[in-house]
Formats: structure tokens, C-alpha cells, sequence
């Protein structure tokens, strides 16, 4: 999926989705860090990519000018679980750098997509009480909120807010 134009303010930056392999996995435990997020690390991510997961495992790269010589850098990530027809978004961050283009939101669309794919026919995530950016992304892309978890987050605890979307049967 080539995302240029839609998630990338810089015109010669082409954005493209892919599926996270275990090459990719230095890279996302390094967004993760950076990204305050409850930590996984790399063993956790890795023993994802071993279930038969790896469909709503993905990574979002910007593509560089084809003169460098350097790899495609990958600028967020998202990962995501199915039970039983419910997709539950476990994590999504996006680089620092490359936040407010829509990459965000473009993961978030195409694990959702994937979900209705594997015939998911809702969507879930916990977010934690106070995170307004990530609540801001979720409902933009029709997420609301159904519940709250008390001090569901530790370091620091914080409570969570469940969040669902209905997803559209294929037909
Ligand atoms: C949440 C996060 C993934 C959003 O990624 P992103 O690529 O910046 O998101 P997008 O550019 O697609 O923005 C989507 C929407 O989110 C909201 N949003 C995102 N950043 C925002 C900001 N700095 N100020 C206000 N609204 C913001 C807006 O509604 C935005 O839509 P708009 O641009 O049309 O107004 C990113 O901020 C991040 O990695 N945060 C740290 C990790 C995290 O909190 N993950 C969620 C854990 S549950």
C-alpha cells in the first residue's frame, strides 16, 4: 500500500505498509522505547511474528531517494491480535519525526481492513485514561469508548479506557 501524498507532508517521501518480519523487529523495539508505550521488547514481538499472526503484524516505511544507499527507515508499527472474530489492537506507535502525517491513522486502517479480512466483526483496544492524541486518532478512525479498566496501567498508574468499533461484514 503506498501511502505518498496522503501520509507524508514532504512530496519526495513516499510512505508504503508492509508486513513486519523478524528483520524488522531492532527498529520497532526502538519506536517502542521512544514511544512510551508499555514495553514488549524484542522477544515478545519476535514470539508474535511465531503465532499465525503475522497479517496484523505491520510496519509503515519511508521510502528514501533511491540515490541513498541506506534502507527504507521504518517510521511506526502496528500489532494486533484475532479471538474468537474480535481484533484487538494491542500496540501502534509512529516515530517522533514522522508523527501528524497520517501514518497513524493509515496503520490503524489497513489492521482494521485485515480484520474484516479474517472476518472480524469488532475491533478493540484499551488506551490508557490520559493518552488525548491516541483516543483523538482512535475516534477519528471510528473507535468510541465502551468501558474503563481501574488502574490498568502501572508506572505510572493509570486507568484504561476500552475503546470498540463494529467492523463491516464483507459480503
Ligand atoms: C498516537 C500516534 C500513534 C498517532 O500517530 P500519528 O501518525 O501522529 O497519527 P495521525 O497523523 O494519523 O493523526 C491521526 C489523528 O490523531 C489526532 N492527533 C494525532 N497527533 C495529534 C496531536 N499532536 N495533536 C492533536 N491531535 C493529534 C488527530 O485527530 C489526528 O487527525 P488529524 O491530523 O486529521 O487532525 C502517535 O502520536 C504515537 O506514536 N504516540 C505514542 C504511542 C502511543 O501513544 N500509542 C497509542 C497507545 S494506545
Amino acid at each position: 500500500m503506498l501511502l505518498a501524498g496522503s501520509a507524508s507532508s514532504d512530496p519526495s517521501e513516499a510512505v508504503y505498509i508492509s508486513i513486519m518480519t523478524e528483520h524488522d523487529l531492532l527498529e520497532v523495539v526502538e519506536i517502542e522505547e521512544h514511544s512510551g508505550l508499555s514495553c514488549w521488547g524484542w522477544a515478545a514481538y519476535y514470539a508474535e511474528l511465531q503465532a499465525s499472526n503475522r497479517a496484523l503484524m505491520l510496519v509503515a516505511r519511508v521510502a528514501l531517494p533511491l540515490e541513498q544507499v541506506k534502507t527504507d527507515q521504518i517510521a511506526g508499527y502496528i500489532v494486533a491480535r484475532l479471538a474468537a472474530n474480535e481484533l484487538h489492537i494491542n500496540n501502534v506507535a509512529v516515530r517522533v519525526e514522522y508523527r501528524r502525517r497520517g501514518i497513524g491513522s493509515a496503520l490503524l486502517t489497513r489492521i482494521l481492513e485485515e480484520g474484516q479480512r479474517l472476518a472480524a466483526t469488532a475491533a478493540f483496544l484499551e488506551v490508557r485514561a490520559g493518552n488525548s492524541l491516541a483516543q483523538a486518532l482512535y475516534k477519528k478512525c471510528g473507535f468510541q469508548g465502551v468501558g474503563q479498566r481501574r488502574n490498568y496501567y502501572s508506572a505510572p498508574l493509570e486507568d484504561a479506557l476500552i475503546m470498540s468499533a463494529q467492523l463491516k461484514q464483507n459480503a
